[in-house]
């Protein structure tokens, strides 16, 4: 077994065709036929997706650990010490792409083949985790797993978590056999490195070819039940209406406007509407809509927040219908440590100079695992800013190199006192 110094980790390369033919068996499962995938978290399809993963780190002889509510862990138990940890996720939206967050996890996977391959020896463990319901598409709020993993949210309330389905988490996690033993919260490792595309415009249209993740911008999202008075639509004047369906609208429309208004960062969803019972000439008795609130500076994203609340109250006098909020998630702006973020830096411009400092827009299981030990991310360019979307794509050269950091930064990682 060799050992590491500074430089000769600068010299290191993963195996790029495993790399890639691994994320495109991956993306087999569950694929929605158009270049996409569909893993909803906890679904058959999950299961399946989880279920080659684990044979792949059981391939590589890792340690396999799953915890109470799902994460998996495998572990290459070499060296002494906490692991350097990196990972992602394996759930997808219902219109995902092959490689928001299987790209972390699978570049993960590739790190441990290498240095095994190549016959280093690093000083501390490395693990690999998977994180239960990353995209919070099916069960909110998102980052679930590593939200629980650090302590974040109680395992109990976790698992009461009901899908969009109406199943309770705890009894999925059971019925696809990964309801573990390992309790949450779990170990702290000595650092942790998650390696994600983009999944926004930033970096290709700066020509950059990396990103080295300062932070990740906070989030707020809230789900309104609007409730008013189902009617005909021929005979009902339009001053006597209690119209649900009109005030969802307006208030997509006032998130648009609060966006354009504050400018900069601030960015404002309505994903989900839903209204019942849903007929060309009813008008509806109820709206369900979702607001996805996000900005980099916690004192704005509150800004928005209560610009919102009070819109609210004013339309509900105006238009006589009651409004009932739930919050789904609510996570402020995190920062990245500047060491490990100066270490990725570092090691990704021995690759191509072209590195950009930059947040996330997208939510990571980075910024859980910032609260308990030394973290960033690495970000490549993602084809046209295209994510949660089948066309997602990042040159496959990209995503070698990508992996090339990651493999460097962790054995970096391993060689640092924080
Ligand atoms: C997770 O993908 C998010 O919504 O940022
Ligand atoms: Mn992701
Ligand atoms: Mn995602």
């Amino acid at each position: 077994m060799k050992s590491l110094n500074p430089s000769s980790i600068a010299s290191l390369k993963v195996n790029g065709e495993r790399l890639l033919q691994r994320l495109d068996a991956l993306a087999d499962v569950g694929s929605t036929g158009d270049g996409g995938c569909c893993r909803l978290a906890l679904t058959d399809d999950d299961k399946a997706g989880r279920d080659l993963v684990v044979a792949w780190m059981q391939d590589l002889d890792l340690e396999v650990v799953v915890d109470k509510i799902g994460n998996i862990f495998g572990t290459w138990k070499v060296g002494a010490g906490s692991p350097v940890m990196t990972g992602s996720h394996i759930d997808t939206v219902r219109t995902g792409g092959k490689f928001d967050g299987n790209y972390g996890v699978l570049a993960g996977l590739e790190v441990i083949a290498t240095c095994k391959d190549l016959g280093i020896a690093p000083s501390r463990p490395l693990c690999v985790g998977v994180f239960t319901d990353e995209e919070g598409a099916r069960f909110a709020p998102d980052m679930l797993g590593s939200l629980v993993y650090v302590g974040g949210m109680a395992l109990d309330e976790a698992l009461d978590a009901v899908s969009i389905d109406g199943m309770r988490l705890g009894d999925e996690l059971e019925r696809i056999g990964y309801a573990g033993a390992a309790p949450c919260p779990g170990p702290v490792p000595h650092a942790f490195v998650e390696l994600h595309i983009e999944q926004g415009p930033v970096l290709e249209v700066e020509d950059r070819a990396f990103g080295a993740v300062t932070g990740v911008q906070g989030i707020s999202w809230q789900e309104m039940t609007i409730v008013g008075q189902s009617n005909h639509a021929g005979t009902t004047p339009m001053h006597m209406r209690r119209d649900p369906a009109f005030v969802a609208a307006m208030l997509a429309v006032y998130l648009r406007e609060i966006a354009e208004r504050f400018g900069g960062d601030q960015v404002c969803t309505v994903g989900k509407i839903d209204l019942h019972p849903n007929l060309i000439n009813v008008i509806a008795a109820r709206a369900t809509i979702t607001l996805d609130i996000r900005n980099t500076d916690e004192a704005t994203l509150r800004d928005a927040e209560n610009l919102v609340d009070t819109f609210c109250f004013q339309i509900e006098q105006d238009e006589g219908v009651s409004i009932t909020k739930r919050q789904l998630a609510r996570f402020e702006p995190v920062t990245f440590d500047e060491r490990v973020i100066k270490i990725v830096e570092k090691r990704a411009a021995e690759i191509d100079e072209r590195v950009k400092r930059m947040p996330s827009g997208a939510g990571h299981d980075a910024q859980m695992l910032a609260r308990v030990c030394p973290t960033a991310m690495v970000f490549v360019p993602s084809k046209d800013g295209i994510s949660h979307n089948p066309r997602e794509h990042t040159e496959p050269q990209q995503l070698i190199e990508g992996a090339n950091v990651l493999l460097r930064v962790m054995l970096d990682l391993t060689e640092t006192d924080f």
